[in-house]
């Protein structure tokens, strides 16, 4: 068996609020190969994003990982980022040069008072120990292989000088600058419009192809997990609620939630003549839900059982996992995910 780049156990996030604590996420488990791209996907407030700052060490007061594993490996060793220093030496080390993350707004990460070629060359200096002049030819490689013309000019642009699509592109040059083993890429599209989005997409996958990067791809749209992703985890409530190949979860979706999100998407539904049919109610307060299924209240085919007791994630088909009443596998009580 090959090792995982990524090996995500049992992780468990938190908020402690001034109203009670916040489960943000519950126990969740993944993994990645190399130069894969595993889509990640569910409605506002999930758990996405937060998931995406654990693995970066950016979670933040009242927030904090509070069990789990987070393994990385890196140059044949593994690293458990859950135990890392949040401001530490080593998460930095590795911050940027094995793992970058582009987010969705590109002012997140661009300073608005530097000019972008000193943005993009600072952590190539750092990483890489390039002289300036080597950072400098780096740094329009880079602007190049991600599509900005005229990208020596562009060095010397300040952000608010660029349109949103482009901002975003050198967002991906600076992630990509340190040939990151592990992208993490948090709704990278959502904030541009369909032409764009559709060019940032094909360029993702590009540049994928091309240096072999692995991609954590996180969007509420299934319809971009079917362009970008091999492998899919469906969250809901802090959850993994679905997980399976991009191919089976869109050939054979188990769980309810998974149906409604393919039902509520236009072209998939158009294409079948069928009406679109939004997934009823709107997705309870995580202090509210104390037991059973998450997804109970919404759910077309609830049954008592459903709102006592929490399904575990279980094995339903080859390489398919569902964490759901309905099906055979969670009704034993659960296997876990092998
Ligand atoms: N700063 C915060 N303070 C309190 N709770 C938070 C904070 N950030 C996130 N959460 C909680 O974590 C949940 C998941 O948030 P997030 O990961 O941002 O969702 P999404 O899937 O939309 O990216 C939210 O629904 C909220 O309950
Ligand atoms: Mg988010």
């Amino acid at each position: 068996m090959t090792m995982p780049l990524l090996d995500v156990r049992n992780l468990q996030i938190q908020f402690n609020t001034g109203g009670g604590t916040i489960n943000a996420v519950r126990g969740i488990d993944f993994s990645l190969e190399n130069g894969r791209t595993l889509g990640v996907v569910g409605e506002s407030g999930c758990g996405k994003s937060v998931t995406a700052m654990a693995l970066m060490r950016l979670i933040r007061e009242p927030g904090r990982v509070s069990g789990g594993e987070m393994l990385l490996e890196t140059d044949g060793e593994i690293v458990d980022l859950a135990t890392l220093e949040p401001m530490g030496p080593e998460i930095r080390s590795i911050r940027g040069n094995r793992m970058a993350m582009i987010f969705q707004e590109p002012m997140t990460s661009l300073n608005p008072l530097h000019m972008i070629g000193h943005q993009i060359m600072e952590p190539i200096m750092l990483h890489l120990g390039l002289t300036r002049r080597q950072a400098r030819e780096r740094a329009i490689e880079m602007l190049i292989a991600v599509g900005i013309p005229a990208a020596e000019t562009r060095l010397e642009d300040y952000p608010h000088q660029l349109s949103g699509g482009m901002r975003q592109r050198v967002m991906i040059a600076m992630a990509l600058s340190c040939n990151p083993s592990l992208l993490i890429a948090d709704e990278p599209t959502t904030a541009l419009d369909v032409t764009i989005q559709a060019q940032v997409l094909k360029l993702m996958n590009e540049l994928r192809t091309r240096l072999g990067t692995s991609i954590v791809f996180i969007t509420h749209d299934l319809g971009v997990v079917a362009q970008m992703a091999d492998e899919v985890i469906v969250m809901y409530l802090g959850r993994i609620v679905e997980k399976a190949s991009v191919k089976e979860l869109f050939r054979n979706a188990q769980h309810p939630y998974t149906q409604g999100l393919m039902n509520s998407i236009p072209s998939m539904v158009l294409e079948k003549g069928e009406r679109l049919v939004p997934i009823k109610g709107t997705v309870p307060n995580p202090m509210s839900v104390t037991r059973g299924c998450g997804f109970a209240s919404r759910c077309p085919h609830v049954t008592e059982r459903c709102r006592l007791d929490e399904p575990a994630l279980g094995k339903t088909a080859d390489g398919h996992f569902t964490a759901c009443w309905l099906h055979d596998a969670a009704q034993g009580g659960g296997v876990s995910p092998s």
